[in-house]
């Protein structure tokens, strides 16, 4: 029973066990913003293949889910689905899951970190609370592509992120397919107002 001796409910974060894989699909069809999740995640066979989303349980019960993909081939992380449960927001669980995603991408040595937001979005605030900063623009969504190399934990994300000078540019091949796809490239100094957009928010 993931309850206390006093009666508390015990909070973890962790990958999601393969049995709860209904549990994770039932939590995410709740939100808008990540109901394709199930039939991607299936699609792409990764329950099959031991890759299996982040989850926050309470109690027992799904309250969070960030689903994120570890590539050591490609050396990224590719974040592409999260959210929290509506009372549990602005509770820092999302961070959490974060911080859980990092501890794994550092220990198989990943050095990159790569998103889609829609411009706007609670993932854009969300991204952005951190000090991240999206590298391209197309059709009112945004694309980050982030370095993480060395970064550990959400406090070493949030200092690294306050020494850009320090980040490496990403790669090449990354950037070239951004343009072959039509994404505008950001500035890559301090993005603050582009296309009257305040990116800095
Ligand atoms: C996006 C979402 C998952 C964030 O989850 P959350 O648990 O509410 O977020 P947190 O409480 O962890 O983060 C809130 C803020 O604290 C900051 N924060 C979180 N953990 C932190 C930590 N350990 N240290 C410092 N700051 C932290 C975040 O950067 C964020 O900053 P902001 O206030 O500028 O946005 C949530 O809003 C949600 O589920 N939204 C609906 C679903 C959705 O839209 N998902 C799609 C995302 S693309």
């Amino acid at each position: 029973m993931n309850i206390t001796q006093d009666g508390k409910k015990i909070i973890s974060v962790g990958f999601c066990p393969p049995q709860w894989q209904k549990k994770a699909e039932d939590f995410s069809k709740s939100f808008k913003a990540i109901k394709d999740f199930s039939y991607t995640w299936r699609r792409w066979k990764n329950w099959e293949n031991g890759k299996f989303p982040v989850v926050i349980s309470l109690g027992g019960d799904i309250v969070g889910l960030h689903a994120a993909t570890f590539s050591e081939r490609s050396g990224y992380v590719n974040s592409y689905y999260q959210a929290v449960h509506g009372d549990m927001q602005g509770k820092r669980m999302g961070g959490r899951m974060v911080n859980f995603i990092l501890s794994v991408s550092s220990n198989m040595g990943l050095k990159r970190l790569k998103m889609k937001t829609p411009l706007g979005s609670a993932g854009h605030a969300f991204w952005r609370g951190f000090g991240l900063y999206p590298i391209g623009y197309k059709d009112e969504v945004l694309y980050w592509d982030v370095d993480i190399n060395f970064v550990e934990n959400i406090a070493g994300l949030i200092e690294f992120m306050k020494h850009r000078q320090l980040h490496s540019p990403p790669p090449e091949k990354e950037l070239k397919s951004l343009l072959r796809r039509g994404i505008e490239l950001l500035p890559e100094d301090k993005v603050i107002m582009y296309k009257n957009w305040d990116f800095s928010k």
